[in-house]
């Protein structure tokens, strides 16, 4: 046999497939509050403006990284999808913290402190793409950048910085804290409102503290909560509940528009799908039924637990896996039994 020839992808194109995968801006930055989640943190700020440059900066209070662990937190690909993870970890791939921050930015710097020694490391995609080599750059001028100042107060933490923002507008940039905030306050708000006995997260966009939004509205007395169901399925347990949100006759108007979401009713019902209390999708019905102005208050909530991953071939394509659908319409198919028909809610 002749010699395999190594034919290393070229970097640059490479990148730039890497770049659209497809995140939006609020997407992007809860992937890296996923990351801070996992490493316990309780405490998130943000912060993020439009001049004179666009920058996005996010500090932690989680167990930080040592310089090793930063340098193997960089490389793309640093975890097996196949291996078990602890049940509160919500990453999966060991992607997220690169793939999200290369679809807003062309320079990503992370600065992490842990047992008192500070490390910093950057992927600069216009250097990497001259040199068409994945080279880690160890910048040197941090100290004023922004949040640093308070990183180094801390004890351990990971600072997060984004560099060169080019897919984000400028003119417009009020627009994407907005969704920003809306959207953490429906993703993360288990995590905002305490899990079980453990401390509540504080998260901050720039300097505002984010109110949990739990989208079941489920303090109301009008709610209609009908019973858990539980499924079991490739060892581990599914949660399901359905909830019937309050007609509008029983809200004030703006509570009644607060549980619309930017959405709207009818776009917003559907499956609300959590995996690690950390919602996933929602306002979906992934193709198991039509999205109907009759239903437009119904919301099912699933939980499923990280230990199903493998079995869910969860991928960040989530949205498109057939595989992961299937999966959907088993539980669809399920909840279509107990109750006979869907029409029913
Ligand atoms: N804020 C943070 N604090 C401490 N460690 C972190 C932080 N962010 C990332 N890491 C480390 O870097 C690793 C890589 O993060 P990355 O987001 O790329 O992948 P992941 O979270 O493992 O999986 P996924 O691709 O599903 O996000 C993490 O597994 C973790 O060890
Ligand atoms: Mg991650």
């Amino acid at each position: 046999m002749a010699k395999p020839e190594i034919v290393a992808p070229n970097v640059e194109n490479f990148v730039d497939y890497l770049r659209d995968i497809g995140y939006s801006f609020e997407v992007a930055v809860a992937d890296l509050i996923d990351n801070s989640i996992t490493a316990k943190a309780n405490n998130i700020q943000i912060y993020t403006v439009a001049k004179p440059d666009l920058i996005f900066a996010l500090l932690d209070n989680g167990i930080g990284m040592t310089e090793s662990e930063l340098i193997e937190a960089m490389r793309l690909a640093t975890k097996n999808p196949k291996e078990k993870r602890a049940k509160n970890d919500l990453g999966r791939f060991g992607l997220g913290l690169k793939t999200a921050s290369f679809s807003q930015c062309k320079k990503l710097t992370v600065i992490s402190k842990k047992a008192g020694e500070i490390s910093a490391r950057q992927w600069d995609l216009d250097y990497i793409s001259k040199r068409n080599e994945w080279y880690l750059l160890t910048p040197s001028k941090i100290e004023g950048l922004p949040l640093f100042a308070e990183l180094n107060l801390q004890k351990n933490g990971t600072l997060i910085l984004w560099q060169d923002l080019d897919r984000c507008n400028k003119a417009n940039f009020t627009n994407y804290i907005d969704r920003l905030v809306k959207h953490l306050s429906l993703v993360f708000h288990r995590f905002l409102e305490g899990i079980d006995n453990q401390k509540a997260l504080k998260l901050f966009v720039n300097s505002n503290s984010i109110k949990p939004f739990n989208p079941f509205n489920v303090n109301h007395p009008a709610t209609q909560q009908t019973a858990v169901e539980k499924i079991r399925l490739y060892g581990s347990t599914i949660t399901i509940q359905p909830f019937i949100l309050p007609h509008h006759s029983k809200l004030s108007q703006q509570e009644y528009e607060l549980y619309a979401t930017e959405e709207g009713y009818i776009k917003s019902q559907g499956f609300y799908l959590y995996r690690g209390n950390r919602i996933l999708i929602y306002g979906t019905w992934w193709g198991l039924h039509r999205a109907l102005d009759a239903h437009k208050l119904v919301r099912i909530k699933i939980d499923i637990p990280n230990s199903m991953d493998v079995e869910l071939h969860q991928s960040f394509e989530f949205y498109y896996c057939s595989n992961q659908i299937c999966i959907y319409c088993l539980i669809g198919q399920h909840l279509h039994q107990q109750h006979h028909s869907i029409q029913r809610w």
